[in-house]
């Protein structure tokens, strides 16, 4: 029964997944930040190029999709034991605080998979929209820590700081998901009235003191997440929709909801020098990098971009989601880093504070990948004609060296007598090999085409997969 109902939920909200993709477009926008701290940051964050995102909440417990299912938006339905009526679901969906208790929580062990499979950053759910913090908050008890949560008791009970602090540990960037709206706080869903959608359910313009202790609350919550919890180096803030914006004939999709970013962009930065503000979907000044949701751009961007995607369909852990195989995520990867971008691949924690399984699998093919042919991920940089064909480029930042990869239709690399691509303006090249294969390597460049030749062995038995990476050093 309980599986039943955990599924049905899950579909519902994949097709929220589409609708929420239309807000995310990315922006022609862009503003250089002020701040060289900010732009030396980036560029050092961009350099990282794969990162570890994870949704982690008190909804892992029923297994269906972080905060969504208690909104009210017409789109949602709800299925199950408590899905009477709304109140009885939020109700119960609360109550799920009193029950959460991760036990297997370890964060090391993510770090050591993360690590190996060549990710350099980490973003985590400090708080989602349904407003419970997992940090120890003094604003709210809808909280990790608070008493009635079984796992306030645990001495990792504050899973945040044990999360980066287990990453810093590592040297990855620190990153800070914290979602604007919060459907828990009476002063964003107030009470009095019934909550209409995702959005604010009063008018922000009517009710000033309301809204100015919401926009209190919220500074106070990012406040402590900035000084209590070591270095952070992004914040990435969600629920673009927390945005000014003119109020329109009373409709709340166009209430001005001013939660006054620059107040918060100039304490974050007083304790976090140099800290990457990442307001999504706002565009302007506080949206450093931008965020392309579930899909990879078919082309370079002229500012600094990060692709966030589910390791399998969803954000939040689902029993039985479907992980994406490995050379999907691999291939995802070096596409990505063809065109200037960063992956950040969501990994959800189950109820009990481990991963599934099959999460660590991927992220082992992906190591074993990584180890051959990381070489022409990390240091690099996009190089024209981006890809052609099944080929995609990169080049060293550091060496005269470009990479291209061949992208295997298959797990094993076969590949063809010849593998020929055109390359712009490599005057003297002076060697070509192939990653993770000593094998000389005779090839012909003239008039802007490479024509590789592969010996017989090596198309027999590259014992490469997902790509052939080939090393054109000049
Ligand atoms: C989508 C989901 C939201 C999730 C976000 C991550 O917008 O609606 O719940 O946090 O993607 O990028």
């Amino acid at each position: 029964m309980i599986q039943k109902y955990m599924l049905s939920l899950c579909f519902l909200v994949y097709g929220q997944v589409a609708l929420a993709q239309n807000e995310h477009k990315m922006s022609d926008t862009y503003q250089i930040p002020k701040d060289s701290l900010v732009r030396q940051k980036l560029a050092r964050w961009q350099d990282q190029k794969f990162g570890l995102f994870m949704h982690w909440g008190t909804y892992s417990q029923w297994g269906v999709a972080e905060s969504w299912t208690i909104c009210p938006d017409d789109w949602v339905t709800r299925t199950g034991p408590y899905s009477s009526d709304y109140f009885t679901y939020k109700k119960a969906y609360e109550n799920l605080q009193t029950t959460f208790n991760p036990v297997n929580f370890n964060p090391e062990k993510w770090v050591r998979a993360a690590k190996a499979a060549g990710m350099n950053y980490v973003v985590f759910t400090t708080k989602h929209h349904d407003g419970f913090s997992m940090f120890d908050t003094k604003q709210t008890d809808y909280k990790i820590t608070d008493p009635k949560t079984p796992f306030s008791k645990n001495p990792r009970a504050d899973i945040t700081k044990e999360i980066f602090n287990a990453f810093r540990k590592d040297n990855f960037m620190i990153g800070a998901y914290f979602s604007k709206p919060d459907w828990h706080n009476e002063n964003y869903w107030w009470p009095y009235y019934p909550p209409k959608d995702h959005n604010v359910n009063y008018d922000p313009q009517r009710y000033p003191e309301r809204w100015q202790k919401f926009k209190d609350f919220t500074y106070n919550q990012i406040e402590e997440l900035m000084t209590g919890y070591g270095k952070i180096d992004i914040l990435w803030l969600d629920g673009g929709w927390v945005r000014p914006s003119q109020a329109k004939d009373n409709d709340p999709q166009h209430y001005n909801q001013d939660i006054d970013m620059a107040r918060i962009a100039k304490m974050s930065r007083g304790h976090q020098p140099g800290l990457i503000m990442v307001d999504r979907t706002v565009t302007g000044e506080f949206e450093n990098y931008t965020t392309p949701e579930q899909e990879v751009p078919d082309k370079p961007l002229s500012y600094p971009w990060e692709t966030c995607m589910t390791i399998g369909k969803y954000w939040s852990y689902v029993p039985d989601d479907e992980f994406k195989p490995s050379i999907q995520l691999v291939q995802t990867l070096i596409k990505i880093v063809s065109r200037g971008g960063n992956l950040l691949l969501n990994i959800a924690p189950g109820p009990n504070g481990d991963w599934n399984p099959i999460a660590y699998q991927r992220l082992q093919d992906i190591a074993d990948w990584m180890k051959i042919n990381g070489q022409g991920i990390y240091g690099s940089e996009p190089v024209a004609p981006y890809s052609a064909g099944n080929i995609y480029f990169t080049r060293s930042k550091a060496k005269r060296a470009l990479y291209a990869f061949w992208l295997s239709e298959k797990d094993t690399v076969a590949l063809p007598p010849t593998v020929s691509f055109g390359v712009n303006n490599i005057k003297q090249l002076k060697k070509v090999s192939l990653l993770g294969s000593a094998q000389k390597l005779k090839w012909r460049y003239s008039n802007g085409l490479l024509n590789i030749q592969i010996p017989g062995t090596l198309q027999k038995s590259a014992k490469l997969k997902y790509s052939g990476t080939f090393v054109l050093e000049y």
